[in-house]
C-alpha cells in the first residue's frame, strides 16, 4: 500500500458539499468545526448523525443536519443525497461494525458520492491490533467499491490519556503493560484537522492509505510530562499483563473486557501504536500538537 507522497497542504473546495458522520460524537464534530474554520460555507456542510436533536447547536450554526443511523440503512441514501465528499467516522460498535460501514459505503455509491474518507487505525493491514480487523475489512470493502477513497489511519487519541489525568495525580502513578512501547498518539483535533485536510484537497493527490500519529511516546515519558506540567510527581509502574489484566477485574470490570484491554495494552507493548510517518504534520501544515501542551490544555 501507497502513501501518498506530496502531501502538501490541499487547497479548499468551498464549493462542494461535504458530510460527516458521527458529527455529534467527539471526532465528527472536531471535524464539523475544521471545515468551517476552512471558510466551507454551512450550508455546504451537513452533519450525518443518528440523533437529530442532539444536534441543534449544528443545525443554529447554519450546517444541514440530516438523521443517519448506520443500523437502518433507509436513512442512509437520503442523508448522502447531494453529497460530494463524505467523511465516514468509524463506529464505536463492539457488534458489527463492518457491516455498518458497508452499508454507508454502498449508500455512497448509490447516491454518486465523489470522494470518502474513511478513519482507520495505525497499520490497520499489517498489526496485531484487536482493534484492527474491522478496519482492515471496512478498508477492503472500500477498496471493492471503485469509490475513490482515502484512509485515514489514526493513531491512539491523546485524550485516551489526558481524560485520565484526575486519575493518574490522585493516585501518582500510571499503571499500565505497555513496557517501553512507544505510543505515536494525536489530539482529536489533530486528527479531524488532517480528515478535513484530505477531504477538501485534491482527491488525485489524497487518494490511498494515510499513516497517521504525533511523536512518540513511552508511558515513562508521558508519566514524566505530567510530573512537568502539574508539578505533582507521577511515575510509571509496569505489571505483567497478568496483573494487569487481574488489576482491571479487581476494579469490577468483567473478564472479557479486561482481556480486550489487556491486548490493548499489549499491543503497545509491541510498537504497533507507533508510526514514524511524517503524514500528519504533512497534512496538517504544522507539528502535531506537542504531548506538553495537550497535557496543558487538559489542566485548564
Ligand atoms: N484512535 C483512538 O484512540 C480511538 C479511541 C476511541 C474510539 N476510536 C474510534 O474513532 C471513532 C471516533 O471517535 P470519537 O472519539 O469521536 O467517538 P465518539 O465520541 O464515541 O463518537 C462516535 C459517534 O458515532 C456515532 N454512532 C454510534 N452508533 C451509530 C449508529 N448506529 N449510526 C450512526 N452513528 C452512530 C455516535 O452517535 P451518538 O452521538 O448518537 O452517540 C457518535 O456520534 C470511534 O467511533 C471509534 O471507532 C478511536
Amino acid at each position: 500500500m501507497t502513501e501518498p507522497t506530496d502531501p502538501t497542504a490541499p487547497p479548499v473546495l468551498p464549493t462542494a458539499t461535504y458530510a460527516v458522520t458521527g458529527a455529534t460524537g467527539h471526532l465528527g464534530r472536531l471535524a464539523v468545526d475544521a471545515l468551517l474554520r476552512r471558510d466551507v460555507p454551512a450550508r455546504n456542510v451537513f452533519a450525518l448523525v443518528r440523533d437529530p436533536e442532539k444536534a441543534k447547536d449544528l443545525a443554529d450554526l447554519g450546517v444541514g443536519v440530516r438523521e443517519a443511523d448506520y443500523d437502518r440503512p433507509d436513512t442512509l441514501g437520503p442523508a448522502l443525497e447531494g453529497i460530494e465528499r463524505l467523511l465516514l467516522v468509524s463506529s464505536p460498535s463492539a457488534e458489527d461494525p463492518v457491516g455498518q460501514h458497508t452499508a454507508v459505503i454502498r449508500a455512497a455509491d448509490a447516491a454518486d458520492v465523489g470522494f470518502v474518507v474513511y478513519t482507520s487505525i495505525l497499520h490497520a493491514d499489517d498489526t496485531e491490533n484487536v482493534l484492527a480487523p474491522k478496519h482492515a475489512d471496512t478498508e477492503d470493502v472500500l477498496q471493492g467499491s471503485g469509490l475513490p477513497f482515502a484512509v485515514a489511519r489514526n493513531g491512539w487519541y491523546t485524550e485516551n490519556y489526558t481524560a485520565r489525568l484526575d486519575d493518574y495525580l490522585a493516585h501518582g502513578e500510571i499503571v499500565g503493560a505497555t513496557g517501553d512501547g512507544r505510543n505515536s498518539a494525536a489530539t482529536r483535533a489533530d486528527y479531524a484537522e488532517a480528515a478535513v485536510s484530505l477531504l477538501t484537497g485534491d482527491i488525485a493527490d489524497q487518494q490511498g492509505y494515510w499513516e497517521l500519529g504525533g511523536p512518540a511516546f513511552t508511558m515513562a515519558e508521558l508519566a514524566a510530562t505530567i510530573t512537568q506540567v502539574t508539578g505533582t510527581e507521577v511515575t510509571y509502574r509496569d505489571i505483567s499483563a497478568e496483573e494487569f489484566a487481574d488489576a482491571l477485574q479487581s476494579m469490577g470490570m468483567d473478564a472479557d473486557t479486561a482481556g480486550f484491554v489487556t491486548a490493548l495494552e499489549l499491543s503497545a507493548a509491541r510498537g504497533e501504536l507507533e508510526t514514524d510517518s511524517p503524514a500528519l504534520e504533512n497534512l496538517l501544515g504544522r507539528a502535531p500538537t506537542p504531548l506538553v501542551d495537550a497535557v496543558r490544555a487538559a489542566r485548564l
